[in-house]
């Protein structure tokens, strides 16, 4: 990462790119101006003729296309496979349509990496957009936030366009800023928001030489600016070692399971192969989070009461194998949102929504809540019935024992279909579906099925 990092942060026309770009030449820093690449996102994606509000199109236009971001002392030049668009990006119709870019999760978490991935090998980079202090570059040696009035903010961009050759007129511009500044403070990813340790300056009566003054100002009052590590590589190396790690790890938990137990999987075709999803289990016994996520190619995130973080080398390895710390019997937002996090930036994520393990092997009632994660993400919910880690390791037994153990991933129920039902009844109906495919699953396997009438007849009818 570059050995110093000026993040200018504030709403469209309060003159970040300005400043940002005179504030880069005086101190011979790099500029990177993050709001043209969630442009040329979106002039690939017009483009491309995609549907702006399909994410999935939209990523999938960001891995096709070949998008180069030079940045100097002056400028963030830009390429889509090879065909120059700097100037086209700034085209009102583009402007227009930045917003659905700029509030896809998956599409900003790239162009956040990306952004890193530009600071790494740059000395001293001035970064401007909407969340470069709060989300790309938290930290930043030193933070600036600038803000103006709407009138001015409306003239300058007017005075802007009018230098380019196009005519609009100010109530236009005005309108166009006020909607820009309303989506992109209410997005749930990357908001615009000053960051709570940025300096912010009001640059409605200054001009952007004046600005400039006033951050060097800022810059000179740093007691230090010397350089920290390179917090960004590490932050690169962790994230490559992360995976490395995990996927150790799960040869590991493969090795078990090869020699104790005889696991046998169903149904992983339903498991998607990208964007989020939720994997909803009964739960049997401590290794089923294993059980859950070893024959699987995609990584799953855990959910684990904060108690068993309380060993640090055992909270440390919980935490090593993507596992969130959770308040038990409260609500407990922080973690709620960080699950909601995951799965918006597709990941997938296994919950155990019986809340502890069978005391006999039996299904117990989802506890409901579960839904409004997969409702909120917006991403599929997979069920996933596991059967024979009770017979292995029972809740009074201190060790298991090794054994035959099957686990089915049910039909995906698809984001759309969860609109239709209330939590309550999304928990009914995937404990009673489970409790279906348990019964299945034994007498297939010649054992003793239990008894757990009644059953929803929704869930019977789709089993049926
Ligand atoms: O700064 P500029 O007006 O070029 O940015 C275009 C759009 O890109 C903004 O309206 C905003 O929605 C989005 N953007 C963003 N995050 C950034 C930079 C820009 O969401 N870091």
């Amino acid at each position: 990462m570059a050995n110093l990092v000026i993040t200018i942060d504030g709403p469209a026309a309060s003159g970040k790119s300005t400043v940002a770009r005179l504030l880069a030449q005086r101190i011979g820093a790099n500029f990177l101006d993050t709001g043209a690449m969630y442009r040329a996102v979106t002039l690939a994606a017009v483009k491309a003729g995609l549907d702006l509000e399909d994410e999935e199109e939209l990523i999938k236009v960001l891995d096709d296309s070949k998008f180069n971001f030079r940045i100097d002392k002056t400028m963030t030049s830009i390429s889509i496979d090879g065909l120059d668009v700097t100037e086209e990006i700034r085209k009102p119709d583009i402007t227009a349509n930045t917003y659905y870019i700029a509030s896809s999760p998956k599409v900003r978490a790239k162009l956040v990496q990306m952004q890193r991935v530009i600071a790494t090998d740059k000395t001293k980079i001035v970064t401007e957009g909407r969340d470069q202090g709060s989300v790309a570059f938290p930290e930043a040696a030193v933070k600036f936030y600038l803000t103006a009035s709407l009138d001015e903010r409306a003239r300058r961009r007017l005075n802007e366009l009018r230098d380019k050759g196009y005519e609009e007129n100010s109530e236009t511009i005005k309108a166009a800023i006020e909607a820009r500044d309303k989506s992109d403070s209410g997005r749930d990813v990357g908001p615009l928001v000053p960051p709570k340790d940025a300096v912010i300056i009001d640059t409605t009566n200054l001009t952007a030489e004046e600005v400039v003054e006033q951050l060097i100002g800022r810059l000179k009052k740093r007691p230090t600016l010397e350089f920290k590590p390179s917090r960004i590589w590490i932050e690169i190396i962790q994230i490559k070692g992360q995976k490395i790690w995990y996927w150790l790890a799960r040869w590991a938990c493969r090795l078990l399971c090869l020699f104790a137990f005889h696991l046998r999987f169903y149904g992983t075709e339903n498991i998607p192969d990208k964007g989020g999803f939720l994997l909803v289990s009964n739960h049997q016994s401590y290794l089923d989070p294993i059980f859950c996520g070893v024959g699987l190619k995609r990584h799953l995130f855990y959910l684990a009461r904060d108690s068993l973080f309380d060993n640090r080398f055992f909270g440390w390895l919980l935490g090593s194998v993507n596992t969130i710390p959770v308040k038990r019997d409260k609500a407990d937002l922080s973690s709620i949102r960080k699950v909601i996090a995951k799965l918006s930036m597709g990941q997938g994520v296994c919950l155990f929504p019986e809340g502890t393990r069978s005391i006999d092997g039996k299904i117990a009632p989802f506890k409901a809540g579960f839904g409004l994660l997969a409702r909120r993400a917006k991403v599929a919910v997979v069920p996933v019935l596991i059967d024979g880690a009770f017979e292995c390791w029972p809740r009074h037994r201190r060790i298991f024992t090794p054994g035959s153990i099957v686990v089915c991933f049910g039909r995906t129920i698809k984001a759309e279909q969860l609109n239709k039902m209330s939590d309550r009844d999304l928990a009914k109906y995937l404990t009673d579906k489970l409790k279906i495919m348990q019964c299945q699953c034994r007498t297939k396997q010649g054992k003793i099925s239990y008894d757990y009438q009644p059953l929803s007849a929704e869930a019977i009818g789709i089993e049926k």
